[in-house]
């Protein structure tokens, strides 16, 4: 099995996954700043992995900063905190991560100690939080997988939108983690993955590892959902997230609203799989959530090669906000949550 991320002593290695399906190709990034261009440029992406990529690459820039005074590490910690976090705006994983690694930091400056001992505690505490985050996120996603399999009917042919899986993940996956759930639990599940223009997540990504499980995946273009969900070819659709508010309103790959809103006039259940670091209780309803617009030449080009007139406007953004009224359930680490979700979210959040 591939390793989405990793964390090799004194850098960071990752599958590049601008190149799959056609090469699998691992990065070694050494400086802070590799690791937030490889966030940026998406060598790694999916809201769960973007997190784990981010807090290595908090341990990284403290671990190769050269101060030698506490307010010099402080310092470099902030630049190294702003660089990274202003990388991908709607993955809140991302922030929770930089969070998580400040709290540490912080924990280790007001501990006791000489100046020496606590630059060099605090580099050997973050690198093991940045450990500890991606060991989390694989048994958090085998959880919701436990929680969310149930929800799979033996004989489903399920469909998907973009990358949910192991790719976008410390492993396993969030939705990819639910249907592997529920094929070890026995169950015959087939998968429809969407394509997902502009990025092709769905096709390049979900399609290769969930071939390489023997799950059997069929590529569909955005556009054939509706139509098979018409034909009665789809009994569930099932999704990850990149930041869901309080009220269960969803931010995931562009898309999915169009999916959601054809799943519901079909009486097909939409399910959301996402750890609680997705979860924004901060902000009421997706109205709050930043929407990333990525370059138009994503939409105008593939590979380089030109699929629209030259200098054509184009639009790319590269979320949507799916209203919680579509969602049929949220599959979290501790639990299903389903309407009314401002409530239940917030007894799951605790
Ligand atoms: O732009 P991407 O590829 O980072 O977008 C990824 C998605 O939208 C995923 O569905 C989401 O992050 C959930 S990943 C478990």
């Amino acid at each position: 099995m591939f390793k989405t991320i990793e964390w090799t002593g004194d850098s960071v290695r990752m599958i590049d996954q601008t190149l799959l399906p056609s090469e699998e190709i691992y990065r070694t990034y050494h400086d802070f700043r590799e690791v937030a261009e490889a966030i940026r440029s998406m060598v790694i992406r999916g809201a769960p992995a973007i997190g784990v990529a981010a807090a290595m690459g908090v341990a990284l820039g403290v671990k190769k900063s050269s101060a030698e005074t506490v307010p010099d590490l402080r310092r470099d910690f902030e630049t190294i905190a702003d660089v990274i976090s202003k990388t991908r705006p709607t993955a809140v994983n991302l922030f929770w991560a930089v969070k998580r690694m400040r709290e540490t930091f912080e924990n280790v400056l007001a501990g006791s100690g000489s100046e020496a001992e606590k630059i060099a505690q605090a580099r050997a505490r973050l690198e093991e939080e940045a450990q500890r985050i991606l060991a989390e996120d694989i048994a958090i996603n085998e959880a919701m997988g436990r929680h969310g399999a149930a929800l799979l009917q033996d004989g489903a042919m399920v469909l998907t939108h973009c990358n949910a899986g192991a790719l976008a993940t410390g492993g396993y996956g969030t939705a990819l983690g639910v249907i592997r759930a529920a094929v070890a639990d026995g169950k015959k599940i087939a998968v429809f993955a969407d394509e997902t223009r502009p990025f092709l997540q769905g096709a390049r990504l979900t399609a290769w590892e969930l071939a390489k499980d023997n799950i059997p995946v069929t590529v569909i273009t955005d556009n054939m959902a509706g139509h098979f969900m018409q034909q009665s070819k789809i009994q569930a659709v099932i999704v990850g997230a990149d930041r869901i508010a309080s009220n269960g309103d969803v931010a995931n790959k562009i898309g999915t609203y169009s999916v959601a809103v054809l799943a519901h006039e079909n009486q097909i259940p939409f399910y959301v799989a996402a750890p609680l670091s997705t979860l924004d209780m901060d902000i009421s309803s997706g109205d709050e959530i930043p929407i990333e617009e990525r370059s138009p030449q994503e939409v105008t080009h593939w590979c380089g090669i030109p699929t629209a007139p030259e200098n054509v406007e184009a639009r790319h953004p590269a979320f949507d906000v799916t209203p919680h009224r579509y969602v049929t359930a949220i599959i979290t680490e501790r639990g299903v949550a389903r309407e009314p979700y401002t409530e239940n979210l917030k007894a799951l959040f605790g």
